[in-house]
């Protein structure tokens, strides 16, 4: 008869462990957003992931989530997260400081499908913090500019003081074949803001991009990629030429608990990036909702 191995536990790594990381540095990006940049204690060999991946981060005491990692893979020693306040567990890495450690596992899920862009035109679309899985996949191709063709990112916010990355606007639009188009739902009274106001479609008309020879991809609140999604359609871009990144509410991260589940589709390994035909064959999410 078979028994069971009491050493097996032990022997077996534990999918749950997390790795320390220290907060290297902090950047305030708005009032409620901040980037931190992470080293992992006592990690020599360098972490590896694709933008559009996350990590689960958690805090002793506090709780665990998934945010995407906001680094390019390129920055070997250390990678980003850029972290929005919007409940306890948010709220407490909010109140970090440098030196400061938290609990990491990852990365996991499938990012963006950059090996299928090389070559083509790029339309990168985002709303609000929805930059941050993009940021990654932006400065990839700002040092990788000659691999891509022309790059487009169009970003859209409430006001002009919800942008993030807006220290490194210059840099993307000095890069060769890139262009960067923002836009604001409101201009409060007294701002000075020379660009766009309305929603992030309203940009659409200033693209150059050919869609026939382009992908898309998109990251924001789901109310927002759908109608994304369907101006793209209409605008020539095929189905499948465009990627979304779905946030759902998650657990394990890592296709056990069933926390992220549409469908058949486990959010967390199967996403957070999906091809448009893939989602709007989902259940009970507003991508699928129909035009
Ligand atoms: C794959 C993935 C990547 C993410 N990347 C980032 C990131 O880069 N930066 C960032 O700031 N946040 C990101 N998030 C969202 C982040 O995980 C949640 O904001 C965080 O876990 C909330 O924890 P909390 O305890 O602070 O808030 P809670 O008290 O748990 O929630 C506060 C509010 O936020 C809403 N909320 C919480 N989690 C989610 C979720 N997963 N999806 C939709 N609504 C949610 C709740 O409904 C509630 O209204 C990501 C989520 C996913 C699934
Ligand atoms: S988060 Fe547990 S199955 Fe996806």
């Amino acid at each position: 008869m078979k028994t069971f191995d009491r050493n097996y536990y032990r022997q077996t790594e534990n999918p749950y462990k997390t790795k320390l990381a220290v907060i290297t540095k902090i950047h305030q990006e708005t009032s409620e957003t901040k980037t931190y940049t992470f080293k992992f204690a006592g990690e020599k060999h360098p972490f590896d992931f694709s933008p559009g991946q996350f990590n689960m981060i958690s805090l002793l005491g506090i709780g665990e989530g998934p945010f995407s990692i906001s680094s390019a893979p390129t920055q070997k020693d250390s990678f980003d997260h850029t972290i929005r306040v919007v409940g306890d567990l948010t709220k407490a890495i909010g109140e970090l400081e440098v030196g400061h450690a938290v609990g990491i596992r990852g990365p996991y899920g499938v990012g963006w499908p950059i090996d299928s862009a090389r070559g083509k035109d790029l339309l990168i679309i985002a709303g609000g913090v929805g930059l941050a899985p993009l940021r990654g996949l932006i400065n990839l191709i700002v040092e990788q500019h000659h691999n891509f063709g022309k790059v487009e990112v169009m970003y859209g916010s409430r006001k002009p003081d919800n942008l993030i990355f807006t220290d490194e606007y210059d840099t993307w639009r000095q890069t060769p074949g890139m262009r960067l188009f923002l836009t604001v739902d409101e201009v409060p009274k007294g701002v000075k803001w020379p660009y766009g106001e309305g929603i992030v479609t309203n940009l659409f008309d200033q693209s150059e991009i050919d869609p026939a020879n382009a992908l898309a991809f998109v990251c924001g609140p789901e109310i927002m990629m759908r109608f994304v999604a369907r101006s793209l359609i209409i605008r020539g871009f095929s189905e499948e030429s465009i990627f979304v990144s779905l946030e759902r509410r998650m657990e394990c991260g890592m296709a056990k608990c069933g926390r992220c589940m549409i469908g058949p589709k486990y959010v967390c390994t199967d996403g957070p990036v999906f091809s448009y035909p893939e989602v709007k064959a989902l259940p009970h999410n507003l991508l699928a909702a129909s035009f």
